[in-house]
């Protein structure tokens, strides 16, 4: 899908970057000739994906371990990347969230989720733009985001005020930054299976199960981690450069399912749609 050296030459940080999805986007990177930097909670997750993909693609794969709630932890970890040179994009990918009726949540748990989600996202954001506005150097930022940042969503409700902030801040320092170099979109994936959100997101039992993938998207099945990767790429590549401020979502078409007042007709099959035919007379 792309040229084999498409991303050399770029150093991007990838906040959440030692498992799941945020693993299979800096793959990619790497595997486009991307030097990586990779944060998250977890050393030895970041070891480990750091040697991956070092042994795999022979590329520089710098980690550090903290938690994006901490602004001055934060603030550290990017002073030191940029000792070692700028970076030239970042992807906003760490998450946190899990199900639970809204009325259950206590206010450390609404706290828990907005804490990681929109506030760690935007001191990366804030400590990495000071950087690249200072030294006036171009950068690219992707904030993943989901679709129930503008629908909203029952039941995972600090989540869906969380990603709706980072579409806002997504869009707002579009504008704000766009004209200094630095361009800013999101991604909004549907369901692509990772053990950490399928854990905390998923019913472990009974008739909802099952419910992502076959009947909730239109394409009939759950995303694949490549695909996601791929369009991760698009956007960070300067051959999208003109793309600011947008959100582009890849999600088999799930959310839209969800909105067109008559898409619950999907349910008929072609005998019930022939059993409504008028009858000619
Ligand atoms: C109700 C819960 C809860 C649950 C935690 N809490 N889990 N309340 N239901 N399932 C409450 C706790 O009781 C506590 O409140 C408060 O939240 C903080 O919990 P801690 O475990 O102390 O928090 P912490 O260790 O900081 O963990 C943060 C976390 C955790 C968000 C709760 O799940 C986490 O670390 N997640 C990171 C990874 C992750 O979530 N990945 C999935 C992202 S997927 P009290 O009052 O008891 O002290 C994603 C995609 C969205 O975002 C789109 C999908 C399609």
């Amino acid at each position: 899908m792309f040229q084999p050296d498409l991303l050399k030459g770029k150093r991007i940080l990838i906040t959440g970057g030692g498992s799941g999805l945020g693993k299979a986007m800096g793959r990619r990177y790497c595997e486009l000739g991307a030097d990586l930097v990779i944060c998250g909670r977890r050393q030895e997750v970041l070891d480990e994906t750091a040697q991956t993909f070092a042994s795999e693609f022979g590329t520089k794969v710098a980690t550090h371990s903290l938690d994006i709630r901490d602004a001055d932890a934060v603030a550290t970890m990017v002073e030191t990347i940029w000792q070692d040179g700028p970076l030239h994009g970042l992807v906003n990918n760490a998450a946190g969230n899990f199900i639970s009726k809204t009325e259950d949540l206590s206010h450390r748990a609404v706290d828990a989720v907005l804490n990681i989600v929109l506030h760690g996202t935007c001191y990366v954001t804030l400590a990495c733009g000071k950087k690249w506005l200072a030294a006036g150097d171009p950068a690219t930022v992707i904030n993943i985001v989901t679709t129930y940042a503008w629908t909203g969503s029952g039941y995972v409700v600090p989540s869906a005020m969380a990603k709706a902030g980072v579409l806002a801040m997504t869009r707002s320092l579009a504008v704000e930054w766009g004209g200094r170099g630095i361009r800013l979109n999101a991604i909004a994936p549907g369901p692509f299976p990772t053990p950490g959100a399928w854990d905390r997101l998923m019913p472990k039992s009974g008739p909802l199960a099952d419910e992502f993938g076959a009947s909730s998207v239109p394409l009939g099945r759950v995303g694949e981690h490549h695909e996601l990767a791929d369009l991760a790429v698009f956007l960070m590549a300067d051959g999208s450069g003109y793309i600011n401020g947008d959100v582009i979502t890849i999600d088999g078409g799930e959310w839209l399912q969800g909105a067109g007042q008559f898409n619950f007709l999907r349910a008929m099959s072609d005998d019930d749609w022939a059993a409504m035919k008028p009858k000619k007379s």
